[in-house]
Protein backbone atom coordinates (compact mmCIF):
# COMPACT_ATOMS: atom_id res chain seq x y z
CA UNK A 1 0.00 0.00 0.00
CA UNK A 2 1.52 3.54 -0.64
CA UNK A 3 -0.23 5.96 1.48
CA UNK A 4 -0.12 9.55 2.35
CA UNK A 5 -0.57 10.92 6.02
CA UNK A 6 -2.28 14.46 5.74
CA UNK A 7 -2.77 16.73 8.65
CA UNK A 8 -1.95 20.03 10.52
CA UNK A 9 1.64 19.73 12.30
CA UNK A 10 0.82 17.64 15.58
CA UNK A 11 -2.13 16.29 14.26
CA UNK A 12 -0.77 12.53 15.24
CA UNK A 13 0.54 11.78 11.93
CA UNK A 14 3.82 10.53 13.05
CA UNK A 15 2.40 8.61 15.89
CA UNK A 16 -0.31 7.22 13.33
CA UNK A 17 2.65 6.43 10.58
CA UNK A 18 4.22 4.42 13.03
CA UNK A 19 1.79 2.03 13.85
CA UNK A 20 0.52 1.68 10.25
CA UNK A 21 4.29 1.03 9.38
CA UNK A 22 4.31 -2.03 12.13
CA UNK A 23 0.80 -2.94 10.87
CA UNK A 24 1.22 -3.50 7.13
CA UNK A 25 4.80 -4.03 7.62
CA UNK A 26 6.00 -1.07 5.13
CA UNK A 27 8.43 1.69 6.00
CA UNK A 28 7.42 5.34 7.44
CA UNK A 29 9.11 8.31 6.01
CA UNK A 30 8.85 11.51 7.85
CA UNK A 31 10.68 14.54 5.53
CA UNK A 32 10.93 16.21 9.34
CA UNK A 33 12.61 13.52 10.77
CA UNK A 34 15.38 13.09 7.34
CA UNK A 35 15.63 16.72 7.43
CA UNK A 36 16.10 16.97 11.36
CA UNK A 37 18.64 14.05 11.06
CA UNK A 38 20.55 15.42 8.14
CA UNK A 39 20.12 18.52 10.39
CA UNK A 40 22.42 16.95 13.29
CA UNK A 41 25.07 15.28 11.56
CA UNK A 42 25.65 18.94 10.24
CA UNK A 43 25.14 18.30 6.40
CA UNK A 44 25.19 21.42 4.13
CA UNK A 45 21.48 19.95 3.25
CA UNK A 46 20.66 20.26 7.03
CA UNK A 47 22.05 23.35 7.79
CA UNK A 48 20.12 24.71 4.65
CA UNK A 49 17.11 23.44 6.24
CA UNK A 50 17.81 24.91 9.89
CA UNK A 51 16.73 28.35 9.46
CA UNK A 52 13.39 27.79 7.79
CA UNK A 53 12.34 24.61 10.37
CA UNK A 54 13.41 26.35 13.07
CA UNK A 55 11.13 29.39 12.13
CA UNK A 56 8.38 27.02 11.42
CA UNK A 57 8.46 27.95 7.68
CA UNK A 58 8.07 24.93 4.80
CA UNK A 59 11.52 24.25 3.55
CA UNK A 60 12.17 24.69 -0.12
CA UNK A 61 10.08 22.53 -2.36
CA UNK A 62 13.02 21.15 -4.53
CA UNK A 63 15.25 19.77 -1.59
CA UNK A 64 12.07 18.17 -0.12
CA UNK A 65 11.63 16.72 -3.27
CA UNK A 66 14.75 15.30 -3.82
CA UNK A 67 15.12 13.76 -0.44
CA UNK A 68 11.81 12.06 -1.64
CA UNK A 69 13.14 10.75 -4.90
CA UNK A 70 15.82 9.28 -3.24
CA UNK A 71 14.82 7.64 0.11
CA UNK A 72 11.64 6.50 -2.66
CA UNK A 73 14.14 4.56 -5.36
CA UNK A 74 15.55 2.50 -2.03
CA UNK A 75 14.78 -1.06 -2.24
CA UNK A 76 12.64 -1.47 1.02
CA UNK A 77 9.50 0.75 -0.65
CA UNK A 78 9.13 -1.49 -3.21
CA UNK A 79 6.19 -3.15 -1.89
CA UNK A 80 4.94 0.32 -0.13
CA UNK A 81 5.36 2.97 1.94
CA UNK A 82 4.10 5.87 4.18
CA UNK A 83 4.64 9.37 4.10
CA UNK A 84 4.09 11.34 6.89
CA UNK A 85 4.73 15.06 6.13
CA UNK A 86 5.12 15.12 2.08
CA UNK A 87 4.00 16.42 -0.06
CA UNK A 88 3.15 19.40 2.07
CA UNK A 89 2.45 22.16 -0.81
CA UNK A 90 0.76 21.37 -4.40
CA UNK A 91 3.85 21.01 -6.33
CA UNK A 92 5.14 18.47 -4.19
CA UNK A 93 2.13 16.46 -5.15
CA UNK A 94 2.48 17.40 -8.23
CA UNK A 95 5.99 16.39 -8.08
CA UNK A 96 5.40 13.16 -6.85
CA UNK A 97 2.96 12.41 -9.73
CA UNK A 98 5.46 13.22 -12.09
CA UNK A 99 7.71 10.33 -10.55
CA UNK A 100 4.94 7.69 -11.84
CA UNK A 101 3.93 6.74 -8.57
CA UNK A 102 0.56 5.86 -7.82
CA UNK A 103 -0.67 6.24 -4.24
CA UNK A 104 -3.55 4.16 -2.69
CA UNK A 105 -4.90 6.55 -0.19
CA UNK A 106 -4.35 9.93 1.65
CA UNK A 107 -5.71 9.65 5.13
CA UNK A 108 -6.24 13.35 6.45
CA UNK A 109 -5.90 13.84 10.61
CA UNK A 110 -8.09 16.44 11.64
CA UNK A 111 -7.38 17.64 14.38
CA UNK A 112 -8.90 21.84 15.65
CA UNK A 113 -6.01 24.31 16.19
CA UNK A 114 -6.51 24.77 19.95
CA UNK A 115 -6.05 21.48 19.79
CA UNK A 116 -2.96 20.95 18.32
CA UNK A 117 -1.54 24.24 20.61
CA UNK A 118 -2.17 21.63 23.47
CA UNK A 119 -0.21 18.22 21.89
CA UNK A 120 2.34 20.18 20.51
CA UNK A 121 3.65 21.94 23.65
CA UNK A 122 2.93 19.04 25.59
CA UNK A 123 5.71 17.30 22.90
CA UNK A 124 8.68 15.56 24.27
CA UNK A 125 11.27 13.86 22.27
CA UNK A 126 13.96 11.47 22.53
CA UNK A 127 17.87 13.52 21.80
CA UNK A 128 18.95 10.78 20.51
CA UNK A 129 16.58 8.18 18.37
CA UNK A 130 13.67 10.78 18.28
CA UNK A 131 10.74 8.56 19.61
CA UNK A 132 8.15 10.75 20.81
CA UNK A 133 6.25 11.53 24.00
CA UNK A 134 3.57 14.01 25.45
CA UNK A 135 3.45 15.28 29.20
CA UNK A 136 -0.22 14.24 29.65
CA UNK A 137 -0.67 11.73 26.75
CA UNK A 138 2.09 9.65 26.16
CA UNK A 139 4.38 9.83 29.14
CA UNK A 140 7.61 7.81 29.32
CA UNK A 141 7.67 5.34 32.02
CA UNK A 142 10.75 7.18 33.69
CA UNK A 143 10.13 10.91 33.41
CA UNK A 144 12.40 12.46 31.49
CA UNK A 145 13.92 9.72 29.68
CA UNK A 146 12.96 7.68 26.73
CA UNK A 147 11.80 4.17 26.75
CA UNK A 148 13.52 2.94 24.00
CA UNK A 149 17.09 4.11 24.39
CA UNK A 150 17.24 5.63 27.79
CA UNK A 151 17.93 9.01 25.74
CA UNK A 152 16.92 12.30 27.57
CA UNK A 153 13.72 13.94 25.89
CA UNK A 154 14.07 17.24 25.30
CA UNK A 155 11.48 20.13 23.44
CA UNK A 156 11.47 20.63 19.48
CA UNK A 157 12.61 24.09 18.95
CA UNK A 158 9.83 24.48 16.58
CA UNK A 159 7.30 23.49 19.35
CA UNK A 160 8.10 26.69 20.74
CA UNK A 161 4.27 28.72 21.31
CA UNK A 162 5.24 31.46 18.74
CA UNK A 163 6.84 28.39 16.14
CA UNK A 164 3.78 26.72 16.38
CA UNK A 165 1.43 29.08 15.62
CA UNK A 166 3.83 30.16 12.00
CA UNK A 167 3.26 26.46 11.62
CA UNK A 168 -0.49 26.31 11.65
CA UNK A 169 -0.70 29.28 9.39
CA UNK A 170 1.83 27.59 7.09
CA UNK A 171 -0.33 24.84 7.26
CA UNK A 172 -3.79 26.53 6.27
CA UNK A 173 -2.49 28.32 4.06
CA UNK A 174 0.23 25.76 1.69
CA UNK A 175 -0.99 22.39 2.86
CA UNK A 176 -4.64 22.00 3.36
CA UNK A 177 -5.25 22.58 0.07
CA UNK A 178 -4.12 19.23 -0.90
CA UNK A 179 -7.26 18.10 0.68
CA UNK A 180 -8.65 18.78 -2.53
CA UNK A 181 -6.42 17.92 -4.30
CA UNK A 182 -6.51 14.37 -3.35
CA UNK A 183 -10.24 14.33 -2.93
CA UNK A 184 -10.70 15.31 -6.58
CA UNK A 185 -8.52 12.00 -7.09
CA UNK A 186 -10.90 9.97 -5.07
CA UNK A 187 -8.20 9.16 -2.70
CA UNK A 188 -9.10 10.85 0.49
CA UNK A 189 -10.12 9.32 3.68
CA UNK A 190 -11.08 11.64 6.97
CA UNK A 191 -10.31 10.48 10.55
CA UNK A 192 -11.29 12.73 13.21
CA UNK A 193 -8.22 12.54 15.60
CA UNK A 194 -9.56 11.15 19.03
CA UNK A 195 -8.22 12.36 22.36
CA UNK A 196 -6.83 8.70 22.90
CA UNK A 197 -3.99 7.57 20.56
CA UNK A 198 -5.44 4.15 20.53
CA UNK A 199 -9.00 5.75 19.49
CA UNK A 200 -7.71 7.70 16.26
CA UNK A 201 -5.32 4.15 15.28
CA UNK A 202 -9.07 2.84 15.30
CA UNK A 203 -10.28 5.24 12.96
CA UNK A 204 -6.86 4.94 10.78
CA UNK A 205 -6.73 1.56 10.57
CA UNK A 206 -10.79 1.41 9.50
CA UNK A 207 -9.68 3.85 6.80
CA UNK A 208 -7.51 1.50 5.38
CA UNK A 209 -9.94 -1.07 5.45
CA UNK A 210 -12.72 0.56 3.75
P1 LIG B 1 7.58 17.56 10.67
O1 LIG B 1 8.59 16.90 11.53
O2 LIG B 1 6.93 16.77 9.56
O3 LIG B 1 6.52 18.20 11.64
P2 LIG B 1 4.94 18.43 11.48
O4 LIG B 1 4.20 18.02 10.28
O5 LIG B 1 4.86 19.88 11.78
O6 LIG B 1 4.35 17.38 12.33
P3 LIG B 1 4.74 16.99 13.74
O7 LIG B 1 5.80 15.97 13.72
O8 LIG B 1 4.97 18.20 14.58
O9 LIG B 1 3.35 16.39 14.18
P4 LIG B 1 2.63 15.02 13.90
O10 LIG B 1 1.38 15.26 13.12
O11 LIG B 1 3.57 13.99 13.39
O12 LIG B 1 2.19 14.70 15.38
P5 LIG B 1 2.76 13.64 16.43
O13 LIG B 1 2.31 12.29 16.04
O14 LIG B 1 4.19 13.88 16.70
O15 LIG B 1 8.18 18.86 9.99
C1 LIG B 1 8.95 19.78 10.70
C2 LIG B 1 9.47 20.84 9.75
O16 LIG B 1 10.28 20.22 8.72
C3 LIG B 1 8.42 21.63 8.98
O17 LIG B 1 7.89 22.70 9.73
C4 LIG B 1 9.26 22.10 7.78
O18 LIG B 1 10.12 23.15 8.11
C5 LIG B 1 10.11 20.88 7.46
N1 LIG B 1 9.47 19.97 6.51
C6 LIG B 1 9.12 18.67 6.74
N2 LIG B 1 8.53 18.13 5.67
C7 LIG B 1 8.48 19.12 4.74
C8 LIG B 1 7.96 19.20 3.42
N3 LIG B 1 7.36 18.15 2.82
N4 LIG B 1 8.08 20.38 2.75
C9 LIG B 1 8.68 21.44 3.31
N5 LIG B 1 9.18 21.43 4.56
C10 LIG B 1 9.08 20.28 5.27
O19 LIG B 1 1.87 14.11 17.68
C11 LIG B 1 2.10 15.35 18.33
C12 LIG B 1 1.96 15.17 19.84
O20 LIG B 1 0.60 14.81 20.17
C13 LIG B 1 2.84 14.03 20.41
O21 LIG B 1 3.32 14.45 21.67
C14 LIG B 1 1.88 12.84 20.53
O22 LIG B 1 2.25 11.98 21.58
C15 LIG B 1 0.54 13.54 20.83
N6 LIG B 1 -0.58 12.82 20.23
C16 LIG B 1 -0.63 12.20 19.02
N7 LIG B 1 -1.85 11.66 18.81
C17 LIG B 1 -2.60 11.97 19.91
C18 LIG B 1 -3.94 11.70 20.29
N8 LIG B 1 -4.79 11.03 19.51
N9 LIG B 1 -4.34 12.17 21.47
C19 LIG B 1 -3.53 12.88 22.28
N10 LIG B 1 -2.24 13.15 21.98
C20 LIG B 1 -1.78 12.70 20.81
Amino acid sequence: MKLILLGAPGAGKGTQAEIICQHLNIPAISTGNIIREALNSGTEMGLKAKSYMDSGKLVPDEVVINIIKERLAQDDCKNGFILDGFPRTIAQAEALDRMGIEIDRVIDIEVPDEKITERLSGRRVCGECGASYHLLYKKPQVEGVCDKCRGALVQRKDDQPQTILERLAVYHDQTEPLKGYYEKKGKLFIVEGQEEVADTTKLTLAALED
